[in-house]
């Protein structure tokens, strides 16, 4: 079967997963006209389906309490809830126990815990791998305890097609080096790094390794005990669930090791005047009280992406992808960001002569939501030579019609602008 073939055949499944998101049919009108609402802006953000958005109500409307302190039926009813979501968590991952699953307001909290709890551990002089092409949630952390304990950030560099140079990782190693963290796939480029080859090479050498997965959990299946990553970041709100909420994952072995991240009710186990005990995680490092309907959320996104099927997912957004691109090809003065192969559903690109809001807004005039400007990757954008891109993004309820009003609108910008 062609892929064309295999694209057209995914439209009814597609058309149907349509019908559980809300937003996808709303009606919306602009310049005074009735369009459809095409969203290609699902790298900052995904939309919820209703399955998730039942979710979060239900919790309020039946069983909001504060967890794990409460003697009352509520409270044991909420805390259940919450921490079903974890052991849901556990499963998505394959992690080995429910301990290593942590909940956290998202990928930059996680990342941030990592980095603030790490940090302490080492000392003046260590080293820290990252890439030119990560987050500033991914970077900006690490540079705030390079600063504080005198650490030295390296990066992997990249290629002009937005492929990792993974062959620089031996020129970059020193004995100095003591955490490796990289991005599974860029949120500009959407370039899917080598995970497997990074994680053997630092183990090799007894260097833990941090995986941002904000861009491939929500697309792809990942098994953390396959991968053998050492921490995973992750957030829920770019997989159909709440906003404000999202995972650290991290083995065992190197949660109990690091010191807790911030302070506050639900992290000890006993507190005196002048000092307190840590709890037992994954309690340790979950301070305050947590976004309980974000967990209620996740749960329902993670069981809504399970039954469309994780496998499946990626492989429509790469038809998508494949598609999409046959699409622009042609058209004059665009410039396309990242083309490294397998990528994932992110197409980052220009038309030559025009800036990235203008054209973002000639396509928001025609109903298609993309995003322009860095990304949150200023770095990245300087390595590119570009101030800013118009990003697409894809998700599995974006359909080829869809893709071809987007081909249209782009067409017609550069006719235009
Ligand atoms: C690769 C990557 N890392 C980290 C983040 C930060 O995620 P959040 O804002 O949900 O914490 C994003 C969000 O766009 C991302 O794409």
């Amino acid at each position: 079967m062609t892929n064309h073939q295999e694209l057209l055949d995914a439209q009814p499944k597609v058309q149907r997963l349509r019908q559980d998101f809300p937003i996808l049919n709303r009606p919306l009108v602009l310049g005074g006209k009735p369009r459809t609402l095409v969203y290609f802006d699902n790298a900052a953000t995904a939309q919820k389906p209703r399955s998730v958005l039942d979710a979060i109500r239900s919790y309020d409307e039946n069983a909001n309490a504060n967890v794990h302190r409460a003697i009352h039926s509520l409270g044991e009813e909420a805390t259940r809830i919450y921490e079903a979501s974890r052991d849901r968590v556990k499963t998505l991952l394959n992690a080995s126990s429910r301990e290593e699953i942590i909940f956290t307001r998202g990928t930059t909290d996680s990342i941030n815990l990592v980095a603030q709890s790490f940090a302490k551990l080492l000392s003046p002089g260590d080293e820290i791998i990252a890439t030119e092409m990560e987050h500033h949630a991914n970077l900006v952390p690490w540079q705030m305890v390079a600063d504080q304990y005198g650490l030295k950030l390296k990066f992997l560099p990249i290629t002009d097609d937005g492929v990792l140079r993974i062959d620089q990782l031996p020129v970059l190693w020193s004995p100095r080096v003591k955490l490796v963290t990289l991005a599974a796939m860029s949120n500009v480029l959407g370039t899917i790094n080598p995970l497997e080859e990074v994680i053997a090479f630092a183990h090799e050498r007894g260097v833990p390794v941090l995986v941002d997965g904000a861009q491939s959990v929500p697309h792809m299946r990942v098994d953390v005990r396959a991968l053998d990553c050492d921490f995973l970041a992750f957030s829920s709100h770019k997989m159909g669930g709440p906003t404000g909420f999202g995972v650290l994952y991290g083995k065992k072995e190197w949660l109990e090791k690091l010191p807790p991240y911030q302070g506050g009710g639900d992290m000890i186990r006993s507190v005196w005047l002048d000092h307190f005990e840590a709890n037992d995680l994954p309690y340790k490092f979950e301070a305050g009280t947590p976004h309980m309907e974000g967990a209620a959320g996740l749960h329902a996104a993670i069981d809504y992406l399970d039954a469309v099927g994780l496998d499946w997912i990626h492989r429509y957004e790469g038809l998508l992808l494949d598609y999409a691109m046959e699409q622009l090809k042609g058209i004059p003065r665009i410039r396309f960001f990242g083309t490294a192969p397998g990528k994932g559903g992110i197409i980052a690109f220009l038309l030559d002569g025009i800036h990235a809001h203008d054209l973002s807004a000639f396509l928001d005039s025609r109903g298609v939501a993309v995003r322009a400007g860095h990304h949150c990757a200023h770095p990245l954008a300087r390595r590119l030579g570009v101030v800013s891109t118009a990003r697409a993004s894809f998700y599995f309820y974006n359909t080829k019609d869809e893709v071809d009003a987007f081909a249209a609108a782009v067409r017609d910008a550069s006719a235009q602008l």
